[in-house]
């Protein structure tokens, strides 16, 4: 299988994915939240102070409009033309941009470098981090930073994981997601260009319950 013929059927997943998306995730305001659960953990002061934020997989848009609102140039880019397409309807009124598009060929072509790079259970999940990593490091300023969170490892399942959508009869739609330890992310990131580096994984608001890994890089 080609890797173009990858890409198409990746599209068409995460288009599956955005037309299943809820209504009233749409319809409620810009919010900005690293973890999976309301109210819990650190919000957008992870990225300082940004004047200008690329959201790399930004689904519901919801976080780049909340940049937008306060003054930053925001601009999310995400794969799927459905979810785009809502989206930017959905946000004009901030100011927000979106972009449709891979996230590698994106950050090959465009010409524009931000102050934050971030991904929330976004493109940095679903990215082989080898390829992605350095062409982050070069569209971000001087002093510029990259977060990112999604769910952490499961336990001895380390790096790619391939993810069918639905059953496992069908046509064969799926995706890969990249799933390291916080150790092993500092290591890929010191590779690529970044400079100091943290990762954790935050606990859930409920002992027992799926945790978030959550990684703050800077460039240089
Ligand atoms: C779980 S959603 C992210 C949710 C998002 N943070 C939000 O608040 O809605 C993952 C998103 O990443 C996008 N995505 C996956 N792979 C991508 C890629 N290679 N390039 C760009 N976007 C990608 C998908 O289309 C999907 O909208």
């Amino acid at each position: 299988m080609s890797a173009r013929h990858d890409m198409d059927v990746e599209r068409e997943l995460w288009n599956t994915y955005a037309e299943s998306t809820k209504r009233d995730v749409l319809d409620g305001e810009p919010v900005f939240r690293w973890t999976q659960y309301a109210g819990h953990g650190p919000g957008v002061e992870l990225l300082g102070e940004p004047r200008s934020a690329l959201e790399v997989g930004c689904g519901t848009g919801r976080a780049v409009a909340l940049l937008a609102q306060r003054g930053v140039r925001a601009v999310g880019v995400d794969l799927s033309p459905a979810m785009v397409d809502r989206v930017a309807g959905r946000w004009r009124h901030t100011g927000a941009r979106f972009v449709c598009g891979g996230v590698l060929d994106h950050l090959r072509d465009c010409a524009e470098t931000y102050d934050a790079i971030y991904s929330i259970f976004g493109a940095v999940w679903f990215t082989d981090p080898v390829r992605l990593l350095p062409l982050i490091a070069k569209r971000l300023n001087p002093g510029g930073v990259l977060v990112f969170s999604h769910p952490p490892a499961i336990p001895g399942a380390y790096g790619p994981q391939g993810m069918y959508k639905g059953g496992f009869a069908g046509k064969a739609m799926f995706t890969y997601r990249y799933s390291y330890t916080p150790r092993k992310w500092l290591g890929l990131l010191g590779r690529s260009g970044f400079g100091q580096a943290e990762a954790e994984v935050l606990d859930a608001p409920e002992a027992g319950h799926i945790g978030t890994l959550v990684v703050r890089a800077t460039v240089g």
